[in-house]
């Protein structure tokens, strides 16, 4: 086997090699907007694994919600999605409408970023799961699924499931309604689960909560988990795989622990050197010089170089490929790799 191949591989804790569930490849989600063409994605490499919870994780604008809707296919017409997302077998982007609907919620769940917006306000929230269960077939009749609702509501760590199913979403609170919106993700035993910044609506004190749940989740049922999100503490604490995302573009990836502890790609270095850590105080963080692109402007080369502090003449003139510096970790900066000078 390839190295190449290896790294397609994750030994589980039994020892054995799974494939991934959704693999991704090249791809690129083009909006038209008031004439004007934004590439939003421009390349996008990601493979997904059972049990295994992976991080996207980048600034604002860098992409992270239009990789989990472009691979959900949320944009109809509204945008040209290339490239390959093959879940399960099958490519997401080749689907039709009629063929994508099944895979929302029973093959691919999404948490959304807000809970409140997701839920709808005139209803219990029982009879919203209720309704998910029995649109997807899993149940066979009303009160079995009744039941599995309330099942559900304690699974998520709901203190009074059958108080909580008979409640209207205002009758609770923000981190509440995210438990609902959780337990409506996961009632139809999803192979992945994408949750999109799904703490910042939040309290901080209710969000350290809500991540556990997710881990603790993604293990119990055996799913995959994309968790989105601009904070690398939550990237370090509940990830096991990163992937570092620039102006559309997968800059660097692999292993939590090689990602954010030893990074490669400059970019990902300034990011962890502008975020505030038990270790680096307020005071000593060193913030990114410039702006990212604004949105659809398309930089020739890579897209950090006008940042970059180690940027040379040719990184404005190609686009740099993701390479691997080592089995499972790729990096998309060729000074980096090439000549160790990052
Ligand atoms: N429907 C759309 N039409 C046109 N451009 C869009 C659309 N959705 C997103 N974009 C553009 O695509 C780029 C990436 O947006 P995206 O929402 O994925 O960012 P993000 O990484 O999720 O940021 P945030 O952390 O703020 O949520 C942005 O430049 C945005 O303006
Ligand atoms: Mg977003």
């Amino acid at each position: 086997m390839t190295v190449e191949a290896q790294a397609e591989l994750v030994i589980d804790a039994a020892g054995e090699t799974s494939d991934a569930v959704l693999s991704v490849r090249d791809l690129t989600t083009t909006f038209t907007a008031g004439g004007q063409r934004i590439e939003a994605l421009r390349g996008i490499d990601l493979d997904l694994y059972p049990g295994r919870v992976s991080v996207l994780l980048g600034e604002s604008g860098s992409g992270k919600s239009v990789t989990a809707r472009s691979i959900l296919r949320l944009y109809g017409a509204s945008a040209i999605i290339g490239g390959s997302a093959v879940f399960e077998g099958r490519d997401l982007v080749g689907l039709n409408e009629k063929e994508m609907q099944p895979i929302r919620g029973s093959g691919i769940a999404l948490v959304p970023q807000d809970p409140t917006g997701s839920l709808d306000p005139v209803r219990r929230v029982g009879a919203q799961i209720v309704e998910v269960l029995r649109l997807h077939g899993v149940v066979d009749s009303k009160k079995e699924a009744q039941a599995r609702a309330e099942e559900l509501l304690g699974l998520v760590g709901l203190p009074d499931p059958v108080r909580a199913a008979r409640s209207f979403p205002h009758e609770m609170s923000g981190g509440m309604k995210q438990r609902v919106a959780i337990a409506i993700a996961i009632c139809c035993n999803p192979t992945l689960l994408i949750a999109d910044e799904p703490t910042t609506a939040l309290d901080v004190t209710v969000q350290a909560q809500i991540l556990d749940l997710f881990v603790e989740l993604t293990s119990s049922i055996g799913s995959a988990m994309l968790m989105i999100t601009h904070d690398v503490g939550v990237a370090k604490d509940l990830a096991d795989h990163v992937s570092v995302m620039y102006a559309g573009r997968i800059v660097e990836q692999g292993a939590t622990s090689t990602v954010l502890d030893d990074p490669v790609h400059p970019y990902t270095k300034a990011l962890l050197a502008a975020v505030p850590t038990p270790d680096v105080p307020r005071g000593n963080l060193i913030p990114i010089i410039g702006q990212p692109p604004v949105s659809g402007m398309t930089l020739p080369g890579c897209s950090f170089a006008p940042r970059c502090p180690v940027a040379q003449s040719s990184c404005t003139e190609l686009v740099p490929e993701l390479v691997s510096v080592e089995l499972g970790h790729s990096v998309a900066c060729p000074v980096a790799t090439e000549f160790g000078a990052a």
